[in-house]
């Protein structure tokens, strides 16, 4: 299995760009299925995520034309409403599938979702099926593992979410469009990948109002037009590399970003001493000397994002006092801390939702093994910390999310070895 070898300690400089959002492109390429006319869809990331949506799609019946991170769809033949197991069990959004599906052909099957063991169990889909059901549809069950969506005839719907979920809040809302009548989704997640879904489906010709806010309105409408997405900075790359920054000291200029997007965390780096100047698009972290710990409690959007509680947990680490880090959304998102205390972190556990982090410590290379994409990034800022070599393994997890991640690392003076 590949593995990132880092020799810690050096200092970092220059300019790193910001890819096109995962979290926006595993939603665009489903979204897909909801027109019959072509698609296209720019500024894709470099990851496997993308390539496995790009796989399912293909084996759904679809035409796809890839050039550089361009791709044009057209699911016009599409002849299958089965999600193959091979494939669609690897990864979590294989179930964004469904709601396309379910709203084109009135039918989809598929697996239980593979994908990182962050949450409770194998990752619930309990909210998915709730959602589908009550738009008029049957859900047949097989041990958990396999799942039959069905209906004659979707029925508008007024459905409140009992817990604020982005991938489901994004598939009813899919759904929606095409089931006639007015569908209103109450309690939401007001993400800004679900905004720009929004209004890449106007575009399209859905009429949806109210995405980026708790309730959600839609019209549904008989079919959708021919579309082009221009996939948004990832938020969460531009946070990483921002923290990355600001925990090794290091004056790094992050581009093609939108730092508006990362508020709860730059709110945060004017308390704790991080000096930085941003732009429309970008964002530069100047310097990061005799930091402060703070708490975070990490929220939905617009509050702060679970996606970026384990590289702010690594900067803790260089803090001076003690924070409370409790992450709310996950149940297994904090386990990995287990590794930096190995690697010489002060870290208490208190439960599985929080652990307190006292500060400044040094940090030791290490051979460790990379759980997850947000504990694999901790994982490699921890490593360009740390005195000594640092062997991660299991990169894999982290090449889901941060595609070419030594390469552009490389490019900022950082002493970073991919190897088999
Ligand atoms: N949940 C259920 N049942 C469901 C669905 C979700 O109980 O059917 C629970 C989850 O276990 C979790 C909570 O609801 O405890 C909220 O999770 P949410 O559904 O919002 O997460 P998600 O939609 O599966 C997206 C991102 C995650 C990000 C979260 C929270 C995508 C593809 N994934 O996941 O991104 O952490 O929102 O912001 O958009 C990542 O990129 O590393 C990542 C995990």
């Amino acid at each position: 299995m590949p593995k990132f070898i880092i020799k810690g300690g050096q200092k970092l400089s220059g300019e790193i760009t910001v890819n096109g959002a995962k979290n926006a492109a595993l939603k665009i390429i489903p979204a897909a299925i909801l027109s019959t006319d072509t698609i296209i869809i720019n500024n894709l990331p470099d990851i496997e995520d993308i390539s496995k949506s790009f796989d399912l799609l293909t084996d759904l019946g679809a035409e796809i034309k890839k050039t550089g991170s361009s791709a044009e769809i057209s699911t016009k033949n599409l002849n299958k409403i089965e999600l193959a197991s091979k494939l669609a069990d690897k990864f979590r959004t294989s179930v964004m599938f469904v709601g396309p599906l379910l709203a084109r052909f009135g039918e989809a099957k598929f697996p239980h979702p593979g994908g990182c063991v962050i949450g409770a169990g194998s990752r619930p889909i309990d909210l998915f099926l709730e959602g589908f059901k009550a738009f008029g549809a049957t859900v047949e069950e097989t041990d958990g593992k396999y799942y039959h969506v069905k209906a004659k005839k979707l029925q508008a719907t007024n459905y409140f979410f009992s817990t604020v979920s982005v991938t489901v809040t994004e598939s009813l809302m899919m759904t929606a469009t095409l089931v006639p009548g007015r569908s209103v989704l109450q309690n939401c997640a007001m993400e800004p990948e679900i905004t720009a879904l929004a209004e890449y489906l106007n575009t399209q010709g859905a009429k949806i109002t109210g995405a980026g806010t708790p309730t959600i309105i839609i019209e549904g409408v008989e079919t959708l037009r021919a579309g082009v997405f221009n996939i948004m900075p990832d938020r969460i790359e531009t946070g990483s590399f921002a923290i990355m920054a600001a925990a090794t000291n290091s004056e790094i200029k992050i581009t093609n970003c939108n730092p508006d997007h990362i508020l709860s965390l730059l709110t945060i780096f004017n308390k704790i001493g991080v000096i930085y100047e941003k732009g429309k698009d970008w964002l530069l972290i100047k310097s990061a000397k005799n930091l402060k710990s703070y708490d975070i409690k990490t929220h939905e959007y617009p509050g702060f994002p679970t996606d970026l509680q384990s590289p702010y947990t690594v900067l803790m680490t260089q803090t001076n006092g003690v924070s409370l880090i409790q992450d709310t959304i996950y149940d297994r998102r904090l386990i990995w801390t287990d590794i930096l205390s190995q690697m010489g972190a002060n870290i208490v556990m208190c439960d599985p939702h929080r652990v307190v982090v006292s500060g400044p410590t040094k940090l030791y290379g290490k051979k460790i093994i990379s759980p997850d994409i947000r504990a694999g990034i901790a994982l490699v800022i921890a490593a360009l910390l740390a005195l000594g070599t640092t062997e991660i393994d299991n990169i894999y997890q982290i090449d889901r999310g941060y595609a070419k991640l030594d390469e552009r690392l490389r490019k900022l003076g950082a002493d970073i070895t991919r190897a088999d």
